[in-house]
């Protein structure tokens, strides 16, 4: 008998948790967007894609130290861990890669250690792309 008991005890426990109760009706959650009742108008066409030049081919530079255009995607990951730029373009990697190899400006010794400073490339070096888009005036120089 005392086993009988305990065993029921046991499938009563299990059952209770096993959430057959959820049938209860759960309230609805009533989301209201920020914007409130307020339609789209219109809908643009996504913007072109970006067209980058064939890797292999500097672009020209338009002043003395200017930091050179990058010639090809730059979406290559630069994290706290790793800087993927220099995949390719550190010194002992580039001349595989067929790139140009980091300056002496931007390292710390002769072995070409990364100066700190110049971690973040794309703080000063920007991809030349042609896009389909309007170009924005620019008055440098003039
Ligand atoms: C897969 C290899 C590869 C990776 C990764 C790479 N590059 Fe390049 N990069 C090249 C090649 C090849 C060229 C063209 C040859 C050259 O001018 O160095 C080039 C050219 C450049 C140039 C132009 C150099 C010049 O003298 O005009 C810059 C600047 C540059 N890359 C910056 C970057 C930056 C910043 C990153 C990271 C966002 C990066 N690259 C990632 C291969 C790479
Ligand atoms: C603080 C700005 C700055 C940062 C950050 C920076 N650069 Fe530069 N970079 C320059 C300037 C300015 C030049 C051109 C003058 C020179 O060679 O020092 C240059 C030149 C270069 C060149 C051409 C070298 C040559 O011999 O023609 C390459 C390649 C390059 N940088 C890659 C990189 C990469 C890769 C990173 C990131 C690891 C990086 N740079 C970070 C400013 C910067």
């Amino acid at each position: 008998m005392k086993k009988l008991l305990t065993l029921a005890a046991i499938v009563f426990a299990v059952a209770g948790c096993s959430g057959q109760n959820s049938s209860e009706a759960t309230a609805p959650v009533n989301v209201k967007s920020l914007a409130g009742d307020t339609t789209v108008p219109v809908t643009l066409p996504a913007a072109e894609m970006a067209q980058y030049p064939q890797k292999g081919h500097a672009i020209a530079r338009n002043y003395a130290q200017q930091p050179p255009l990058i010639p090809h995607k730059a979406d290559y990951p630069i994290t706290l861990k790793r800087n993927t730029c220099l995949s390719c373009h550190a010194w002992g990697k580039a001349e595989r890669m067929h790139a140009t190899a980091i300056p002496k400006s931007h390292v710390i010794d002769d072995n070409g250690t990364l100066n700190g400073r110049n971690y973040s490339c794309n703080q000063c070096h920007v991809p030349q792309a042609s896009n389909k888009q309007a170009i924005v005036g620019n008055g440098f120089g003039e």
